[in-house]
């Protein structure tokens, strides 16, 4: 089996740290749609764990989608071209809506989305990432809720991954650059 805790340079948020992250930001959120209905749409897949903390300390009334996003485009930087490759199933017409991220970084997916999911005849729609990484920013997005902001680091673990590997690790680490750059 290998060993992926050797490919981390460091963890930047341990499991407690990411618990108090998702509380703090919990209650952010309850504070904000106390009493009201909400549909919270994950997007797949990085946010699958977080989202799954997050979800069962919510107190408004929740419903829950997912919807997952591509950029395309042929480089490692991010081409700004977003296509829908899993789509919601739930009608948001009139609903307050959630997007629930693991990393915001050139701002592209959730420029997209939100601006799809508006489409879509939502009444709101806001942002809550773990992870913000404003220095990345191409496209004028910010987070209304953001677990932690961080330098432009290379993160894996909770979720995130390097080419679908190293989500199953349950911290959130900086990967060592021999990883991405062999
Ligand atoms: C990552 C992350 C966000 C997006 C952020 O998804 O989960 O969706 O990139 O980048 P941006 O702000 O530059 O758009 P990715 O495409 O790696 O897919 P994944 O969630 O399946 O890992």
């Amino acid at each position: 089996m290998q060993n992926m805790n050797k490919d981390i340079q460091e963890i930047l948020f341990d499991e407690e740290q990411l618990r108090q992250m998702t509380q703090t930001v919990a209650r952010q959120i309850n504070a904000d749609y106390s009493g009201q209905s909400l549909v919270v749409i994950g997007v797949l897949k990085g946010s699958f764990l977080f989202l799954a903390d997050l979800f069962r300390q919510l107190t408004a009334d929740c419903r829950i989608d997912f919807i997952a996003a591509s950029s395309y485009g042929a480089s490692t930087t991010s081409s700004g071209n977003v296509r829908i490759i899993k789509d919601i199933h739930m009608d948001v017409s009139n609903k307050h809506v959630l997007l629930v991220e693991d990393i915001l970084d050139t701002g592209s997916t959730l420029s997209y989305l939100t601006e799809y999911i508006s489409q879509k005849g939502a009444q709101t729609v806001r942002i809550c990432t773990l992870l913000d990484k404003p220095s990345r920013r191409t496209k004028p997005v910010q987070a209304d809720y953001a677990g932690a902001v961080i330098p432009d680091y290379f993160v894996v673990g909770y979720g995130l991954d390097y080419d679908e590997r190293y989500r199953n690790l349950p911290y959130i680490g900086i990967l060592k650059p021999e990883i991405y750059t062999k």
